[in-house]
Parts: C-alpha cells; structure tokens; sequence
C-alpha cells in the first residue's frame, strides 16, 4: 500500500521533488526549470517528465496546455513522474500549483492517482524486473482536513486498481475459477464487514444454473459463483443494496466456436470485469463507504473438449428461460445471466454489470470509453456521473425494444447470438436485459479500456489489466449512499 504524507519540503527525506508544468512552461518555476525553458528542452507538454540531477532530484511533469488541465491531466503527469522514476522509486514529493484550473484537493487527488497507476509494472512473472514503484508520496504542502480525505482516498483507490491489473494479468494457468474464489477469500479475510462465499457445480445446479454452468462444463477447472458481501453497520439506507456483477471468463478460447490463434493470449484479461467488481468492493470496504453491497464474480474457463457444450445445445437459465446457443464464443451474456438472477434474488436494487463482452465495443470506442447500456434514468445519470468523475469512461448506448428480434431463436425463449453482421453490443445488452429482473439494471461493456492490447499514451502505460472498474464503483459507492 502506498503512504501519502504532508510534509514541507526542509522537512522531508525524499528521493525526488516533483512539479506539474503547464504548457507554456513559464510563470512560477524554479530557476534550474526556467533555464531548461529556455533552451526547449521543457515544454510542459503532457506527459513529457523531464528529471534534472542537482542536490535534489527534480522532476518536471507536463500537464499541457493551462487552459485545458483537469484531472486526466494530472494523472497522466504523475505517472509519467513515476515513469522517469522507475529505476529510483522509493518517496517522492509532490508540489502543488495553485495557479492551475484545478483546485488543490482534486488536484492532489490525481496526481496520487496517477504516480501510484503509472507505477505499476506488468512484469511479475520476469525473473529479473528490476522496475521501482513510488512506494511512498509526501504532498509539500500544509495539510488541511479537505487534502487529506482527497489524497487518502485517491491513494486507496489507485491501490485497489493496481490490485485489479495483478489478478487480470494473473495467468489463466494460475488463475481459475478456483483460484480466483481463494483470492476473493483472502481479500474478505481483510475486511471486518465483507464476507465470502463460493457456490461450486453442485449447488449451482440445485438453482437450476444451466447457462453458467454450461460454459463451464468443457473445463477441467470447474466455474465458482463468487459472491462477497459488504454490509456496513452504519449504511446510510437500508433499502439500498447496489449489486454488482462481473464477467469472470478466466480463459477465453471461444469453445467449440473456437478463436482464431491470433491475439488469443490477450483472451486471460477476459475476467478483468470480475477483477475491477472484485477490487472495487474491496475499495468500498477499505475506504468504509457507508452503503451495503454485493459481488458476484461469475468464474468459468470456456473451452473446447469432448466435454463442452456446443451450438445448437438448448440450456435452461436459473429463471427457467431458455436459451439456443447459436455461438459458443458468445459466453459472458450466458455466464452473466445467471449471475445477474441471484444479484437480484440477494435483494440488489440497483445492479450494475461488467464485462469485456463484444469485440465490436472495443472496435466502436477503442480503449478509452467503455460502452453502457441502462434501463433507467436516474441510474444512467449516476453512472455517467461516476464515470466522469473517476476516469473510468462511459458512454451510452440504446437499448430499445426493436433490437429484441435480434435474439428471437425459431427453438427457444431466445439465443445467444445471430448469424446477422448487425448490432452485436445492443444485441448482447438485449440478451442481458432477459435476465436482469427489475429495477435499475446498467451493463458495461468494457471490452476495450479492460485490458490494454499497448500503451494508451496517458496513465495507463503499460500493456495488460487497467484495473477499470475499480473507481467507478469506489464513486458509484459514494453516489449512493
Ligand atoms: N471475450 C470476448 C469479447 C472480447 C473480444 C473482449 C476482444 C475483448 C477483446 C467475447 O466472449 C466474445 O468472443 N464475443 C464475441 C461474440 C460473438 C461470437 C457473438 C465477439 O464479440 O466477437
Ligand atoms: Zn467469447
Ligand atoms: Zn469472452
């Protein structure tokens, strides 16, 4: 966990000093930074960090143009200082600037963000990663009660998403429906009010779960319904129970539709909507968000096998619908069904999924935005909200009830998926809705921003996991209670 202190500058022991620079990079800088102005070299562009060796280490981060620096910004400069860091790590010094369009709480608040993103490495399988985290960040600044609630949650929450990316980057040899149930075990074992538990095959069954368990049955590694519940004894409304479900595929071969091989590596990150559900109610319980809530990861491993379903196989959901499997490929919709059914059979008023679903989202909106669809208003609003707030992108899309004849099956209630080149997220959402029983329902399809192909030039800088979800949660958290 990363520690934020306050602290001025005489009195800190740390490795290096950081400073935001807006582009022109002028005004209050010190006289080594203006000097480096001068010659170009620093032109407060963002995510440009320039280190300057003096008795101190120096770094100048760029947030680009005044005008336009806002959160996203900052936190691309902090993890671009951590960045230019990462052979030194160890404690870095954050300088505020009031001059800049942000105020200093939020502006604190990304810049922690950012540094403890931007030092995340994907490398933990390298025998030798030789890369340094920030592990600790003093705010040179004096401390106000409005700061340190900024920073102290802004640092919980960066942490959370860090944690996220390590189970998404996890390999799917490692990481199973099993083992994803042991680290959702472990993470409740944190938390005085989050509790675990995890239905196998079995008890799945007794609850007549023939979607979910239909995609797992080509595995050996059996799937897990992973369900933690957080009840805080002081949850500002009862009535309350924001439910929250995630696509947990920790392989995605495709099935009998099997894949082509190309890319299919990036197929492990098929359970980063159930890391970010996993990581971000652990975010609500570490920051002691007054609202009750409940996870459930839905954990399958889809592949092909003498054992696996097929298309054409008719499966019978927990809610008695009946679904005709066009494409075995098309599997989070069948696992998230079922899921979706005992979130509400909980008690969940307001549900919210997510899932890296189509490959179209992800050709639609590429890595920024994820796509979102809601069947209410009011949730839309919030989720939005959240979304803007956190830097965890949404942007909606319609559900409509013309789009229901895209899954209108000539054996069943419905099927999983149609031979039309047309629609296939609204399709997918269409499908979702069947089973999201009633009430406010939102599902995101985070195909693109979930986990990252490369680089997306700004915070997020590394390959694999992005921890998305996590914050939207920790904020949807705060929007509702
Ligand atoms: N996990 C994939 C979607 C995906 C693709 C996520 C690329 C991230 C990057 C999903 O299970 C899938 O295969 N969807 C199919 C559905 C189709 C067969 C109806 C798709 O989108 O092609
Ligand atoms: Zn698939
Ligand atoms: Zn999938």
């Amino acid at each position: 966990m990363t520690t934020v202190e306050f602290a001025l500058l005489e009195d800190a022991e740390v490795d290096a000093v950081a400073v935001p620079v807006a582009k022109p990079a002028d005004g209050n800088l010190d006289g080594r930074l203006t000097r480096l102005t001068e010659t170009g070299e620093l032109r407060g562009s963002r995510g440009e960090a320039v280190v300057l060796h003096g008795d101190e280490r120096l770094v100048a981060a760029g947030v680009g143009p005044r005008d336009q620096v806002d959160a996203e910004a900052l936190r691309t400069a902090g993890s671009a200082a951590a960045q230019a860091l990462s052979r030194v790590g160890g404690t870095l010094a954050w300088k505020l600037d009031e001059s800049l369009p942000v105020p200093l709480p939020e502006q604190a608040a990304a810049l922690v963000e950012g540094t403890i993103l931007g030092s995340y490495s994907p490398g933990r399988w390298e025998s030798n990663n030789d890369t340094r985290p920030v592990e600790r960040i003093v705010i040179a600044t004096e401390e106000t009660p409005e700061l340190r609630s900024a920073v102290e949650r802004a640092a919980i929450v960066a942490d959370r998403a860090n944690r996220a990316r390590d189970v998404a980057n996890e390999p799917p040899n490692e990481l199973t429906p099993a083992t994803l149930a042991d680290r959702a075990e472990a993470l409740a074992a944190e938390h005085e009010h989050l509790t675990f538990e995890a239905l196998g095959p079995d008890e799945m069954r007794e609850l007549g779960m023939g979607s979910l368990l239909a995609v797992g049955q080509g595995s050996r590694n059996e799937p897990r319904l992973i369900v933690l519940r957080y009840e805080p004894p002081n949850a500002t409304n009862k009535d309350v129970l924001f439910g929250i479900v995630g696509k947990s595929i920790t392989f995605d071969t495709g099935g009998i539709s099997i894949k082509p091989a190309g890319g299919m590596q990036d197929m492990k990150g098929d359970m980063a909507g159930g890391a970010g559900t996993l990581h971000g109610i652990g975010a609500l319980a570490a920051l002691g968000t007054p609202v009750r809530a409940i996870a459930i990861l839905a954990a399958a491993e889809n592949m092909p096998g003498g054992g696996a379903f097929r298309p054409g196989d008719i499966l019978r959901a927990a809610n008695g619908k009946t679904i005709e499997v066009i494409n075995t490929d098309a599997e989070g919709r069948l696992v998230l069904a079922d899921a979706l059914w005992y979130a509400r059979r909980e008690g969940a008023t307001h549900v919210l999924d997510l899932a890296t679903l189509t490959g179209a989202m992800e050709l639609a909106l590429g890595d920024f935005y994820a796509g979102f669809f809601a069947n209410d208003d009011d949730w839309r609003a919030k989720i939005e909200a959240a979304g803007a707030a956190s830097g965890d992108h949404v942007w909606a899309f319609p559900l409509h009830p013309r789009y229901r004849r895209y899954i209108d099956s000539t054996y069943a209630d419905m099927k999983n998926g149609s031979t039309l080149r047309q629609g296939s997220p609204v399709l997918a959402a269409e499908f979702l809705q069947e089973f999201a029983g009633d009430g406010p329902w939102a599902h995101i399809d985070m195909a693109g921003p979930g986990f990252l192909e490369r680089s997306r030039g700004d915070y997020l800088h590394v390959p694999g996991g992005t921890g998305y979800g996590v914050r939207l949660i920790a904020e949807l958290g705060k929007l509702l209670s």
